[in-house]
């Protein structure tokens, strides 16, 4: 009997020579975030070739698009992302980027035309299908802003679940990492200002040095976590920039630090812009300067519903692909926002490259095209049936 997981499997493989070059068309014209245009035209005509139907996304980058079964049903929504960086391609390879300065270095396109092809598998089973599957190529994931954009736009109206991926270097080709709970830390950013009294570099005394207080910020920020989440709970803050001073003998007379708080822990999410804006004003006080903290709010942690995970484990092995429990990481997702309104997964697809995300020489196995596709067009079948 042939089921419908061997027919994915099997309309997959023929469709992979499609998909790599396709892939490798994204991969060589790449489009940093919000200025997708291209990227957006070429999906747009792909979907459309495919005989799918597109939805008015009201965005001026990404597509949305729905293949409705012929049955009733929930409607879920598979979500990629489109955007690349501002990176120099160093891989060398035939189809490697041909403007300068911008690179598909975390594999963004990929995602796109594995979603492609899990769309088209499902267009070819809409007669089998309970319920509507949407696709989202969402825009400029890279700023952290498409997903809140799109989010605004509607793509979540009716939707029942939300399912996603990030390749994954470390993972081998047909692995995929799944884990319930936390996957990806939220992300919030801080900047810092310092202002003391500026002065001569020999006289000290008739200054206050906002460089001594924004060195004593640095380290006291450390204990932040260090004293002040609880020891079974992880979370990170970085100090990436310092800005102060203009020559080597004038004491300026202000600093700027500005850096980033990754956590899984929405308790510790909560509880640190307080504690940072009470030690930052009192530090530098305590040196005679003064400090202002300002925090910027940005993105929720990636967090994977149980029931959404398990729906994913399913369609994983019924796609005959290896399942291992994904590590975390403290990189942030906008896929975040979508599960703060509607349950879902976000999973690691193996693609068994040598260097990791952003890195000018990222690579990816196209094998896991067909392979990412087929897994998707199943989850979304698994999805409408059981969450029918
Ligand atoms: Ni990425």
């Amino acid at each position: 009997m042939t089921t419908i997981s061997t027919t994915f499997r099997e309309q997959a493989a023929s469709l992979q020579p499609q998909l790599v070059a396709k892939r490798r068309e994204l991969h060589r014209h790449p489009e940093l975030s919000n200025e997708e245009f291209e990227t957006t035209a070429k999906i747009r005509s792909w979907l459309t070739e495919a005989g799918i139907e597109l939805l008015d996304l009201k965005l001026p980058t990404g597509v949305l698009a729905e293949v409705k079964g012929a049955k009733t049903g929930p409607t879920i929504l598979l979500r990629a992302d489109i955007d690349a960086l501002p990176v120099n391609e160093e891989t060398g390879l035939p189809f490697a980027s041909e403007i300068p300065g911008k690179m598909h270095a975390c594999g963004h396109d990929f995602h796109t035309v594995s979603m492609i092809g899990a769309a088209r598998l499902l267009q070819e089973q809409a007669d089998e299908l309970s319920g509507t599957v949407r696709i989202l190529f969402q825009p400029a994931e890279e700023l952290a802003v498409g997903a809140r954009a799109a989010i605004e736009a509607g793509v979540l109206e009716g939707v029942t679940a939300v399912f996603g991926m990030h390749n994954k270097p470390e993972l081998p080709v047909g692995t995929v990492g799944i884990r319930t709970g936390p996957l990806m830390a939220s992300v919030d950013r801080f900047e810092i200002d310092v202002f003391g009294k500026g002065g001569h570099a020999g006289i000290p005394d008739a200054a206050v040095d906002p460089i001594v207080v924004s060195s004593a910020l640095v380290g006291a920020l450390q204990t932040l976590v260090s004293r002040g989440v609880s020891p079974h709970h992880s979370a990170v803050v970085s100090v990436c920039k310092l800005q102060s001073g203009s020559t080597w003998n004038v004491i300026p007379d202000s600093a700027v630090l500005e850096g980033t708080v990754r956590t899984f822990e929405p308790e510790a999410r909560r509880t640190i812009p307080d504690k940072m804006k009470r030690l930052v004003e009192s530090v530098a006080e305590g040196y005679g300067a003064e400090a202002r903290l300002k925090w910027t709010t940005m993105l929720s942690a990636v967090n994977n519903d149980a029931r959404m995970a398990g729906i994913l484990r399913e369609a994983a092995s019924a796609q005959g692909l290896q399942v291992v429990e994904a590590v975390p990481t403290m990189g942030g997702e906008d896929f975040a926002l979508y599960q703060e309104r509607v349950p879902g997964c976000f999973v690691w697809m193996g693609t068994g490259g040598t260097e990791q995300w952003h890195h000018p020489k990222f690579t990816l196995n196209e094998d896991a095209l067909a392979i990412s596709a087929a897994f998707f067009a199943e989850a979304a079948v698994q999805a409408l049936e059981s969450l029918g």
